[in-house]
């Protein structure tokens, strides 16, 4: 997700110095706020109940893993070419304009397919709110009109469209094009109430955890791929990776960091290790409080905690705090990928309208708006399985990207001054390409099938415009003489 900072828009604002405010806390602060949301919050109960049962947990460290090795590869990019842009810029500075296109054109499905996924889990926590409060939102309105991970199980499901989600959407983008810019402090604030909630559900949850529930802990294979078993917990965790979606903000914000050499790392990983550990705790209290083969519900943790007598109380401040998380998470998506675009439009990838800045609110207001309508548009009538799964192999596949091009620019520039130098990086990028890789393969035929016609309508894209109005990449890394 891409850095959210004061006044004035780091995008925009390009040719001014960017002030380097931001220390190891701000920088795991806006880490966390980047990535706890739809992930923990719903798809971790999907997780459990269709794939990895209590293993979940192990699904946790494994898509941890990729994202360490991945980020600590992002870090690297971030202290060479300090600029917006985040996988995108790298690409076009590594490896040329088509890839700078393809991973440019994936990366929508990062942001702006991310923001519709979430915008989706926040309207089941509101629901679920509602009926806390004794009113009930038709069904109808508040559900996709599609489901069906496959092809051949896509069918309409009755519903008409997911009308909250798309409101959200509408209000955020009108927040977004008026130039409410999230402050650091509104940012913290937000990581305290999603973080706080979180903490409290481990800590009120951990004294009901029954071993009976959490056993077997692998549940055996029911005899198809990706369900139970050990590539149950594979494809468990291709979804679950999902919740860790956002550290990549940590990156993006080189260049506003005091210390990137010192604090990027710090941000990054700090930002994951705590993470891992919260969601280890989440995982152990969804699967361990209830039986995890009811979790596959819009609202998994207020439906669990609520199902304790004794904790019943919490349900109103989960759904509360979820909806405040999610919303924060669903703001960075939109904010991100209009920025995005307003760089591919300033390379000539995209039609000046993404990078054109309105007079008065100065955010490129109608990329914001078009990013909006097609985020809205998506969350109002797919399913969160498909949106979440889509994210995921575009997001990885960025990830695989970033890892390859350090290596690239490892034999190409390899005297080019780097502030950060990942660690052993001729282990961590091939780990972080396996992983990656290995997550990506372990998701449903459908989803590939999508991204592969995701690609092919990016290519058809970049043939009819990007590849005639493209400039070269003003980024080149050059070895220090
Ligand atoms: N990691 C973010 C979430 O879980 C995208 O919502």
């Amino acid at each position: 997700m891409a850095a959210i900072s004061e006044q004035p828009d780091p995008v925009i604002a390009e040719h001014h110095e960017l002030k380097r405010t931001l220390g190891p806390v701000s920088l795991i602060m806006m880490g966390i706020g980047a990535i706890i949301g739809a992930g923990i919050f719903v798809i971790a109960g999907t997780a459990a109940a269709e794939h990895a049962g209590p293993a979940v947990m192990i699904s946790f460290v494994i898509a941890g893993f990729g994202c360490l090795f991945a980020g600590l590869c992002y870090a690297e990019f971030a202290s060479l070419i300090p600029e917006s842009g985040s996988a995108y810029t790298y690409a076009y500075a590594t490896m040329g304009r088509f890839m700078a296109w393809f991973i440019g054109w994936n990366m929508v499905l990062e942001y702006l397919v991310s923001s519709s996924t979430v915008a989706v889990g926040w309207s089941g926590y509101l629901v679920s709110f509602l009926q806390n409060l004794g009113y009930s939102f038709p069904a109808a309105y508040a559900n996709a009109p599609v489901a069906g991970t496959g092809f051949h199980d896509l069918h309409l499901t009755g519903a008409i469209i997911n009308l909250p989600a798309v409101l959200l959407i509408a209000f955020l983008t009108v927040f977004l094009v008026v130039g409410v810019s999230e402050s650091a402090r509104f940012n913290a604030l937000m990581v305290m109430i999603k973080t706080g909630i979180v903490i409290l559900v481990i800590l009120f949850g951990l004294p009901h955890v029954h071993t009976a529930n959490l056993t077997p802990f692998i549940p055996p294979n029911a005899g198809t791929f990706g369900k139970f078993g050990v590539t149950g917990i594979l494809a468990a965790s291709g979804l679950i990776f999902f919740a860790y979606i956002g550290f990549e903000a940590v990156s993006v914000a080189a260049q506003e960091s005091r210390n990137p050499k010192r604090d990027l790392p710090i941000g990054i990983l700090g930002s994951l290790a705590i993470c891992t550990v919260l969601y280890m705790g989440m995982a152990l209290v969804l699967t361990g409080i209830t039986d995890w083969r009811t979790l596959d519900v819009p609202n998994p943790v207020s439906f669990a905690l609520g199902k304790i007598p004794s904790l019943s109380w919490m349900v109103l401040p989960i759904n509360v705090g979820a909806m405040v998380g999610l919303a924060s998470v669903v703001f960075m998506g939109l904010y991100g990928q209009s920025r995005i675009f307003y760089c591919m439009a300033r390379d000539g990838f995209l039609p000046p309208a993404f990078s054109a800045v309105h007079k008065r609110f100065r955010t490129p207001h109608r990329g914001t708006i078009i990013v909006g309508f097609f985020a809205a548009l998506a969350a109002a009538i797919l399913p969160l399985d498909i949106l979440a799964d889509l994210v995921s192999i575009g997001t990885l596949l960025a990830f695989v990207a970033v890892c390859g091009g350090i290596l690239i620019l490892r034999r190409t520039a390899p005297l080019a001054k780097r502030p950060f130098k990942t660690p052993f990086v001729w282990f961590v990028a091939p780990a972080g390409i396996a992983t990656c890789g290995l997550m990506m393969f372990s998701l449903s035929d459908g989803t590939w099938v999508r991204l592969v016609l995701w690609t092919a309508i990016g290519i058809v894209i970049y043939f009819v415009y990007g590849i005639w109005h493209a400039a070269p990449s003003k980024w080149k890394v050059k070895n220090e003489s």
